[in-house]
């Protein structure tokens, strides 16, 4: 196998890389290659984002559609839907969703089809690299053998390596040129190519010892957190069941410079990533008779969240000698996390959808997210806030004027703590 070639291809950047999966993960990466100078082929199995790509339009919110329309205007992006372009492509990565089933175990079938057709297409001594979020030894199972079928033998015909991304949406000081890349190879060569290829568009690289091993890291990463916020989601009731705030208890305690890191509460997890990559670990460690109780009860407890926001709002209305049955309820911010208009697994699905249930009037404000279930949308700048019985801060964007959220309304339930060291005519609770 041609290694040195290869090599000498990606040193010279004259290597073409083909990105499969242009998503949240995969576009910005692909633009990113594009403007350091490499030639990038695109494929996704979705007609309308690679007409939208091929007219020069963005649909991820970190990727200016300038930054699109820049790349392939001078053609070092191609975007395509057809896998047989990736003929010509020396290195593939490949970026595509793995959600959990309904019955939360993980769902492969993306990596299973896109490996297929990957290893359908390709030649020898190209470099294939997996980034979807996976349970260790997902490369090693589902890659290496789909190559396989096709006589391409990994570490004697091509060159395989995981590298999980680790991209922050909504992230303004940490991008992809400036968080490290964890690449683990199949054998060292591939290893070695894989860093080769991230230091075109990345500026530090950081090799684990294998694929499985940078299979886990994405996993511990997320596990970490998930663990952590869960322990201060359980706080927050503990607390609440006290009387005491959460928020200046977690700022006192910051204040200590060594041995703490402050975590927040919240009103559940949301997105693609925290609430499902811990499960992948633990579904992996079941099938191999490992119990990981850590994992399993920080998910149980952060799904516990948005019930406790709803208990929390009849609690509420309550107080006001309301029910929450014909109370006019206004949700701030329905993308799971500030900022971003993503609503993948938004803790503010349930919530509505329990309030909903319980018969209150509900609407929403939120300027990253045009619509959502099919509820009243209010423009946050002209909205009459004291028309609602209860405002409830889901997700804390920095468009809203909490001052004039406090000022106006009657009652606000704050799930982030924006409210903390404000003053106003509203009554204010914060989970
Ligand atoms: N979104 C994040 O912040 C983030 C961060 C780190 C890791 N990840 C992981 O990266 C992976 C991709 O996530 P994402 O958020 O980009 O997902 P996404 O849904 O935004 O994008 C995936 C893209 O893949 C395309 N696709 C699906 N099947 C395909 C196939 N067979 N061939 C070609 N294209 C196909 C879809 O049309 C879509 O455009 C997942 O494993 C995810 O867990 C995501």
């Amino acid at each position: 196998m041609s290694f040195q070639k290869l090599k000498s291809k990606i040193e010279s950047k004259k290597v073409t890389v083909g990105i499969v999966g242009l998503g949240y993960v995969g576009l910005p990466l692909a633009v990113e290659f594009a403007r350091a100078g490499v030639k990038v082929i695109g494929i996704d199995v979705s007609p309308g984002k690679i007409s939208s790509l091929k007219s020069g339009t963005s649909y991820v919110e970190d990727v200016p559609s300038s930054a699109v329309a820049a790349v392939t205007g001078n053609g070092t992006f191609k975007p395509h839907r057809s896998f047989r372009k990736l003929r010509k492509a020396d290195a593939v990565i490949i970026c595509v969703p793995t959600p959990l089933r309904k019955s939360r175990d993980p769902d492969l079938s993306y990596i299973v089809k896109a490996s297929r057709a990957v290893a359908e297409c390709i030649s020898a001594d190209t470099l294939v690299i997996l980034e979807s979020t996976s349970y260790p030894g997902t490369t090693g199972e589902i890659l290496v053998p789909a190559l396989e079928k096709q006589r391409l033998k990994a570490g004697r015909d091509v060159f395989v390596a995981f590298s999980p991304e680790r991209v922050d949406p909504g992230n303004s000081r940490y991008g992809i040129r400036n968080t490290p890349k964890v690449v683990g190879g199949y054998d060292e060569e591939s290893a070695e190519l894989a860093g080769d290829l991230y230091r075109i568009a990345v500026d530090r690289v950081v090799f684990a010892g294998s694929c499985e091993e940078a299979e886990i890291v994405k996993l511990l990463e997320n596990t970490f957190r998930a663990v952590n916020i869960g322990l201060i989601n359980e706080m927050a009731q503990l607390c609440d069941r006290f009387g005491l705030d959460i928020w200046r208890i977690i700022r006192a305690a910051a204040s200590k410079p060594f041995g703490f890191m402050p975590f927040y509460p919240g009103p559940g997890l949301g997105g693609h990533c925290i609430p499902v990559d811990p499960q992948f670990l633990s579904w992996k460690a079941k099938s191999s008779r490992f119990y990981p109780y850590f994992i399993d009860y920080a998910d149980e407890i952060n799904r516990s969240m948005p019930a406790h926001v709803t208990a929390k709002a009849s609690e509420i209305l309550n107080e006001s000698r309301r029910s929450v049955n014909g109370s006019k309820i206004l949700l701030m911010g329905v993308s799971y996390k500030q900022n971003v208009g993503d609503v993948r697994e938004s803790p503010a699905f349930e919530i509505a959808d329990e309030l909903l249930k319980l018969n209150a009037s509900v609407s929403y404000t939120d300027p990253h997210v045009g619509s959502f279930m099919s509820l009243d949308r209010v423009d946050h700048k002209t909205a009459s806030y004291a028309t609602y019985n209860l405002v409830i801060i889901v997700t804390a964007h920095d468009d809203f004027d909490y001052k004039k959220i406090l000022k106006e309304s009657s009652w606000v339930l704050d799930c982030r703590g924006v409210t903390l060291d404000m003053e106003g005519k509203a009554k204010v609770r914060r989970i």
